[in-house]
C-alpha cells in the first residue's frame, strides 16, 4: 500500500514526467526492433507513463528535510534496496589481500611520467584472482597526485602506448585466458594529455576482477567467498557489476597506502556496462570523489521505467546478461514499475559528489534522454545537499556539455566514447578536483 505521501509525491512526478518528457527530448525516432525475442521502442511518444520512487521520502513516509535525515537514514535505505533488488549485496574487504609491487616511480611518456605497477592479489594464493594496476603521476608533481582511474575492457598493456607496460592477459571469447597481445585494441587512454592537466592515470582490467560471461563467477573474486557452492545463489547475491565495482574499492584501498597518490581525489571512470559498475562503485564506496559513467544506458543511468531502448527484459534475460545482477532483478523484466528504485536514486547516492554523465545522440539503445531524465530527477537531493544540479528540464543538444555538480554531455555519435569526450573530461575534473591556489 503506497503512503498518502508516497501517492503525492508519485504523482506529483507522474505530471512533472509526462509534461518533460513529450518536450524536450533531443533524440530522432526510430523503427522499432527485437532483442532477445523482446520488442525494442525507439518512438519517445511510444514511452508510456511512469512514476518514479522519491528519493526525498523515506521507507515509512518521513520526508528527508535535511542533510542528516539524508546521510543517516535515506540514503541507507536506497544503497539497501539496490543491494537486494538490482546488483546484491558486496562482501567486505577480505583479510589476506595482499599486494606485490613491480615497479615504482619509473620514468615513462619522455620523463613526462612517473610510472607504477602493482598486483593486488584478493587471497593468500598467488594464482588467482588478481589485478594489475597500472598508473602514472605526473613527474613534477610535488604533492601527491589527484588520479582518475579508468575501468578498461582489456588488459593494461593494450590500453596505454607504452612500451614500459608488463604484458598482461585478457579472457578471449571462446572464455580462455590468453596473453593480451591476441586480443583487439579498441580503447586507448590519452595519458599526456591527462598528466598536462596535473592529474595521474590509472588503469585497471575488469576481466582480472572476474570474466564477463555466464560462468565467469568461478574464475573471480565472487568465487572467493561462495560458502555453498551447491545451493542456487540467494536473491540479493552479488552479480559481476557489483563484482567489478568492489574491485575498484580495492585500489583505493591500495592508493590509501600510496602516498604519491591523493586517495581523497580519486575519480572514476567506465564506458557501457563499466559505466554502470562506476555508479555502483560510487554508490557503495563514498570514498570516491568523482563519477564518469561513459554511455552507462539501462541498469546504470538510464531510467529504466522508461520503455526506450533496452530495458530491463532485454538486459536481465537469462540469455544475454542476467548474471551481472542480483537474481531478485529477473523477477522485474515485465514489471518495472513495481521496482523499489530507479536510476536518479542511483545517480543521488552519489551526492554530493560531482557525476559526470556522458552519452551518445545515435546511441539510442542506452537511451540518452533517460539518462537526463534521470540526472534531472535526482537533482533534489543535490540541492539538498547544498550542490548544483543541471538547473534545466530541457535536453541539451548535441556538443552543448552542462558541468555543474552533476554533468550532462551528449556527443554527436554512438555508443563508447568521441575524441572529442576527453576536453569535457578534463574540464569537469579540473573544475572540480583542482586544487585552488
Ligand atoms: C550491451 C548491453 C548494454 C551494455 C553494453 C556494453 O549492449 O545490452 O547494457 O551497456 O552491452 O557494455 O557495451
Amino acid at each position: 500500500m503506497l503512503s498518502k505521501i508516497e501517492l503525492r509525491n508519485g504523482l506529483f512526478l507522474i505530471a512533472v514526467f509526462m509534461i518533460i518528457s513529450s518536450a524536450h527530448s533531443q533524440i530522432v525516432d526510430s523503427p522499432d526492433d527485437t532483442v532477445a525475442g523482446i520488442p525494442v521502442n525507439y518512438t519517445e511518444a511510444n514511452v508510456g507513463d511512469y512514476a518514479l520512487p522519491d528519493p526525498l521520502t523515506c521507507n515509512d513516509g518521513q520526508p528527508v528535510e535535511n542533510a542528516e535525515t539524508w546521510y543517516k537514514k535515506r540514503r541507507p535505505e536506497i544503497v539497501a534496496l539496490f543491494e537486494q533488488y538490482q546488483f546484491g549485496k558486496s562482501p567486505a574487504c577480505p583479510k589476506k589481500i595482499h599486494y606485490k609491487v613491480l615497479e615504482r616511480g619509473a620514468s615513462a611518456f619522455n620523463g613526462k611520467a612517473k610510472r607504477t605497477q602493482a598486483t593486488i592479489y584478493f587471497s593468500e594464493n598467488s594464482d588467482a584472482p588478481k589485478m594489475d594496476v597500472l598508473f602514472y603521476t605526473p613527474s613534477e608533481a610535488a604533492e601527491p597526485a589527484p588520479m582518475l582511474l579508468y575501468i578498461a575492457f582489456t588488459a593494461n598493456s593494450m590500453v596505454i602506448d607504452d612500451p614500459g607496460i608488463k604484458p598482461g592477459f585478457i579472457w578471449n571469447r571462446e572464455h580462455k585466458k590468453v596473453p593480451a597481445g591476441e586480443g583487439r585494441r579498441f580503447e586507448r587512454l590519452d595519458v599526456p594529455a591527462v598528466l598536462a592537466r596535473g592529474f595521474g592515470v590509472a588503469t585497471v582490467y575488469y576481466g582480472d576482477i572476474e570474466p564477463d560471461f555466464q560462468e565467469g563467477a568461478q574464475y573471480g573474486v565472487r568465487s572467493l567467498f561462495s560458502k555453498n557452492n551447491n545451493l542456487p545463489p540467494e536473491d540479493d547475491a552479488w552479480g559481476a557489476i557489483a563484482a567489478w565495482s568492489w574491485g575498484l574499492s580495492r585500489v583505493l584501498d591500495y592508493f590509501e597506502k600510496d602516498k604519491t597518490v591523493d586517495a581523497n581525489r580519486v575519480a572514476i571512470m567506465g564506458i557501457s556496462r563499466l559505466g554502470k559498475t562506476v555508479l555502483w562503485a560510487g554508490a557503495t564506496d563514498p570514498r570516491f570523489a568523482l563519477i564518469i559513467a561513459v554511455c552507462s544506458g539501462e541498469s546504470g543511468a538510464a531510467l529504466s521505467r522508461r520503455n526506450y531502448g533496452e530495458n530491463v527484459a532485454h538486459i536481465a534475460s537469462p540469455a544475454r546478461y542476467h548474471y551481472w545482477f542480483a537474481p531478485r532483478y529477473q523477477q522485474y523484466a515485465n514489471n518495472v514499475n513495481a521496482l523499489p528504485v530507479d536510476s536518479h536514486e542511483l545517480l543521488a547516492l552519489l551526492a554530493p559528489r560531482p557525476v559526470l554523465l556522458i552519452t551518445g545522440n545515435t546511441d539510442k539503445w542506452s537511451d540518452p534522454y533517460g539518462e537526463f531524465l534521470a540526472a534531472v530527477a535526482a537533482e533534489p537531493v543535490y540541492r539538498q545537499l547544498g550542490k548544483e544540479g543541471l538547473n534545466t528540464e530541457k535536453m541539451p543538444p548535441a556538443d552543448k556539455p552542462i558541468l555543474k555538480d552533476i554533468g550532462f554531455y551528449m556527443h554527436d555519435g554512438g555508443h563508447g566514447m568521441v575524441p572529442d569526450d576527453w576536453n569535457v573530461i578534463l574540464d569537469f575534473l579540473q573544475k572540480h578536483l583542482q586544487i585552488k591556489d
